[in-house]
């Protein structure tokens, strides 16, 4: 499997316009999955959605980010971090869920850590000087909040949040994203590889195709995509109307972005924030995807919808904000049966690496080169799931 799939990572570094697609086992083989989980998800800054979704001190999300269970909470000083969900007794998963603590308190056995991570309370361990809880903390990473959202960091040696984003805030400006709102956070499960989920989100070729009367009309050819400066990929294109409604609701319009001036008012930004976290900043909302591994072959997805704070203080608002999360629900609707077909053709023995349209599709292109040089990388270094829990575990 590797050797193959070292030559066909080399084939997607090829000049851009020329760049292969993926291998088609990046999208169900479980070795390439498990090797991902170091190359992709244990050393790049993951995005985790709106960082409002941990407003008070105690207010956690556990969360599984391709098999590895951490914790993210805010801390008594308000202070969000991430910690392995593995207590450091005989690693049962700690919390699950969302919810409030004052503390973070084993089920197995009650061993119990403080907010910073710190082992309180270990019930019947000697006191004789024998059991030094100092030394059986939680595992903690890097959490960072930019631009309104929240991004995590398994691995101490990878750059930090602010190189990783690069241009990401300036590129982004007119659209406010520091000041938007929170409307809707959905979870689904998706039958197809996390990477093909996002892919889908980030080009216009299938289009045509795929929403012929949901919203194809609306969107007019794109731009060439943007040079940038962060770990992401990024293209804009004009609208007719809205890209947030449905062609057939576009009277629904909800007022724009304050601020939005020029081009960038007349149209929506498609930005895939490398590896798992793509936006489409439109005139008068952004939705984001974030895509995570359950399986080679499934994905867990969670779409976030944000409006200004001045549209979501209109009265009839969350009637309004209902017909754009109807145009999401819809274009879903119609990309789900298409990724479980690309899934189903990619399984193939006879599935082999196709070419990306550059100008439809380079946002997929410049992911794909990222995630190759990842996986060659790794490919080269012989890691292994093990070498990056050693990393991970002596930050
Ligand atoms: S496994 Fe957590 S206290 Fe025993
Ligand atoms: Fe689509």
């Amino acid at each position: 499997m590797t050797i193959d799939a070292y030559a066909q990572f080399a084939a997607v570094q090829a000049p851009i316009a020329t760049s292969a697609t993926l291998p088609p086992a990046c999208y169900h083989d479980p070795d390439l999955a498990r090797l991902e989980r170091d190359a992709v998800f244990s050393s790049s800054w993951i995005g985790i959605g709106r960082h409002d979704q941990w407003k008070s001190p105690g207010e956690y999300s556990a969360l599984n980010i391709a098999g590895i269970p951490l914790i993210v909470l805010r801390d008594r000083t308000g202070q969000l971090r991430v910690f392995s969900n593995t207590c450091r007794h005989r690693g049962s998963e700690l919390l699950e869920g969302t919810g409030k603590v004052k503390t973070i308190s084993c089920p197995f056995h009650c061993w119990t850590y403080t907010l910073d991570g710190r082992l309180m309370g270990a019930p019947h361990m000697p006191k004789d000087g024998s059991f030094d809880k100092s030394r059986y903390g939680l595992f903690e990473f890097r959490a960072a909040e930019r631009e309104g959202f929240a991004f995590i960091c398994l691995n101490g040696e990878t750059e930090g949040i602010d190189a990783w984003l690069g241009d990401f805030a300036a590129l982004h400006a007119p659209w406010s994203l520091p000041d938007l709102v929170l409307t809707r956070r959905v979870e689904l499960e998706a039958e197809c590889n996390w990477k093909a989920f996002l892919e889908v989100f980030n080009e216009y070729y299938h289009l045509p195709f795929v929403h012929p009367d949901s919203i194809d009309s609306i969107y007019a050819p794109p731009d060439g995509h943007d040079t940038v400066t962060g770990r992401y990929a990024s293209q804009f294109g004009a609208t007719e109307g809205s890209g947030g409604l449905l062609e057939s609701a576009q009277e629904h319009i909800l007022p724009p972005i304050p601020g939005l001036t020029g081009r960038a008012a007349r149209g929506t930004r498609y930005t895939w924030l490398f590896p798992n976290m793509t936006f489409a900043a439109s005139t008068e909302a952004v939705w984001v995807y974030e895509a995570t591994p359950l399986e080679a072959n499934r994905c867990r997805v969670v779409q976030s919808v944000c409006f200004p704070k001045s549209t979501v203080a209109q009265e009839d608002f969350e009637r309004r904000a209902d017909v754009y999360y109807q145009r999401m629900d819809a274009a879903l609707a119609e990309d789900l049966p298409a990724l479980e077909r690309q899934q189903r053709g990619q399984e193939s023995p006879f599935a082999v690496a196709g070419r990306y349209c550059l100008d439809l599709e380079p946002n997929v292109a410049h992911f794909g080169q990222w995630y190759a040089q990842r996986m060659k990388g790794a490919l080269e270094q012989g890691q292994t799931a093990t070498g990056s829990f050693r990393k991970a575990a002596a930050l």
